[in-house]
């Protein structure tokens, strides 16, 4: 048993159709890239995971540790240990770095108290932890958010989604807009993260820079999955990579 499996779900936006019959799987404790082009279908995919509505998941299934989560509300899927840190990295701009961190833990708290039991296993960090794995955010506590780099927003985004208890997370694109240098550090952040127990599933269009720290690899096109293999076959598959990922 993997850690997710999604197995052959339809998605849609109102009636029209995105995903079909896309399945794929993370194991524990891995990254998992997913890649595509523009209005592929990556983005719906995690919305599919997380709950999130729209989309609409009408066909096939949704397991996490075991459990079938198709259809749950995104707050469950989150008690459950899966964090989604979306494309736009929503970050509080006009508080500073240690209050977006404290935010982000008052309201995992208040939610715990009523919403369905805890079933997530992972820890969630603690503040210091955080400035331990991401100094940059140590040496700017009380730096607003807005005025961060993108590169440090990106971060800070992360680390706000691991305040809540976390085994899974789900990166939407944390590569994009940044500049090569602030990509190693933000990749170097992922791999910490990764090397404490998180399982990744990481979505990018950089796909070179993706399949540099993921063991596995999926590619999706116009809604289906068209590649699914090891980061390393990926690497050495020209027509696919030139076909679905322009590169
Ligand atoms: N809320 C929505 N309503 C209707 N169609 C949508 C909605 N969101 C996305 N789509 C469509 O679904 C398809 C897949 O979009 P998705 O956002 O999943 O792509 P993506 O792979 O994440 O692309 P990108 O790399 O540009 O973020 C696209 O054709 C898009 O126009
Ligand atoms: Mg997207």
């Amino acid at each position: 048993m993997s850690l997710l499996d999604v197995d052959a779900i339809d998605a849609y936006y109102g009636e029209s159709h995105i995903l079909r019959d896309l399945s794929l799987s993370v194991e524990e404790g891995e990254i998992c890239a997913l890649l595509g082009r523009n209005g592929a279908g990556k983005t719906t995919t995690l919305r599919s995971i997380c709950g999130a509505n729209p989309p609409q998941v009408r066909e096939g299934s949704i397991r996490f540790k075991g459990e079938d989560i198709t259809g749950m509300p995104a707050d469950d899927v989150a008690m459950q240990g899966i964090s989604l840190v979306p494309e736009e990295r929503r970050v509080f701009a006009n508080l500073t770095v240690e209050e977006n961190l404290r935010i982000a833990e008052v309201s995992r708290n208040a939610s715990n108290t009523w919403r369905r039991p805890l079933t997530s296993t992972g820890r969630s960090m603690s503040t210091e932890q955080v400035y331990d794995d991401f100094p940059r955010l140590g040496e700017r506590k009380t730096q607003k958010a807005g005025t961060l780099s993108g590169g440090e927003q990106q971060m800070l985004a992360i680390a706000r989604a691991l305040k809540q208890s976390t085994d899974l997370l789900l990166l939407d694109e944390p590569y994009e807009g940044l500049a090569p240098q602030i990509v190693e550090d933000v990749e170097a952040a992922i791999e910490r993260i990764s090397e404490q127990g998180v399982t990744i599933l990481l979505v990018e269009q950089n796909a070179a820079a993706a399949i540099k720290i993921a063991g596995h690899a999926y590619v999706v096109d116009q809604g289906e999955i068209v590649f699914d293999g090891t980061a390393d076959e990926l690497r050495g598959d020209d027509e696919i990579r030139e076909r679905y990922l322009g590169v």
